[in-house]
């Protein structure tokens, strides 16, 4: 049994996948959550090969029975929960006048909802972790949109900023209990979510997924008297 444990959602692909392989080899005990069963099964397989314990749970995380099912099979197979990555992420691009009721809804259950919900019922483990050691970490993927809004993605926009806000209210409220909270806050990322602009922004010239697996261990190798509320990820000449 790993001595520590975390979730990563949003880990069949890009981000996800990158932190989730980091903690890997840095030993934890790992469920990965995302929405297409066979995607994840693939990357879940492909961790297993490279000698780690993984656990993984397929759902919506949109919806909240899917959340408590990844943290009850969690709960189950490691009774623990030193590090939470709250990642999975869905931007859907439209004008102000064409938004869809179903993608606003898509956006925000996905991109927000499913945090809220994953603090909540990962409270009792959390605060477990954080009494033992004072350095349980949750990370909250959000953007560098959720710093600086961008026209046509202005719903994905204003979920990321919600993150962020969400995000310092729990540092707020869990700091002091050993619970560290931090947002990443990444311009271009080389991962599928990115496939559509990879004709005027070459994936070279993209932030890789590593980077920001780089900047969580980081994290994870701070003293608990050290927080990191929010970390921006940008490109040379990004505009902000
Ligand atoms: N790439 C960038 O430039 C960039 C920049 C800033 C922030 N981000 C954020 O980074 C995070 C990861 O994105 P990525 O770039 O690594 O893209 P990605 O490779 O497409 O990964 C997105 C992950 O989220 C999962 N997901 C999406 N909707 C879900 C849902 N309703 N329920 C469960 N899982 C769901 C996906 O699973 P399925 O594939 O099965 O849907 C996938 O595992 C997102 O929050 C994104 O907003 C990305």
């Amino acid at each position: 049994m790993a001595d520590r444990a975390a979730i990563v959602t949003g880990a069949s692909s890009g981000i996800g996948l990158a932190i989730a392989r980091m903690l890997g080899q840095q030993g934890y005990g790992l469920t990965l959550a995302a929405r297409r069963p066979d995607k994840l099964e693939a990357a879940a397989e492909a961790l297993r090969g490279e000698g780690f314990d993984v656990e993984h749970v397929a759902g919506n995380l949109g919806d909240e029975e899917a959340v408590k099912q990844v943290v009850a099979a969690h709960r189950e197979r490691y009774g623990r929960l030193d590090v939470l990555v709250n990642n999975a992420g869905v931007g859907i691009g439209a004008p102000v006048a064409d938004i869809q009721t179903k993608h606003l809804d898509i956006q925000l259950a996905t991109n927000v909802r499913s945090i809220v919900l994953f603090y909540r019922e990962s409270m009792e483990m959390l605060r477990a972790a954080g009494a033992e050691h004072r350095n349980a970490l949750v990370v909250n993927t959000s953007s560098l949109r959720g710093k600086f809004g961008q026209a046509w993605l202005s719903v994905y926009s204003a979920t990321k900023h919600a993150v962020v806000g969400w995000t310092q209210a729990m540092h707020k409220e869990l700091s002091a209990d050993g619970i560290k909270s931090t947002a990443l806050c990444p311009a271009f990322v080389d991962t599928p979510m990115t496939e559509f602009v990879k004709g005027q922004v070459a994936a070279d010239d993209m932030i890789r997924p590593e980077d920001i697996a780089i900047a969580v261990r980081a994290l994870l190798e701070m003293s608990p008297a050290c927080i990191v509320p929010e970390i921006q990820f940008i490109r040379p000449g990004d505009a902000l």
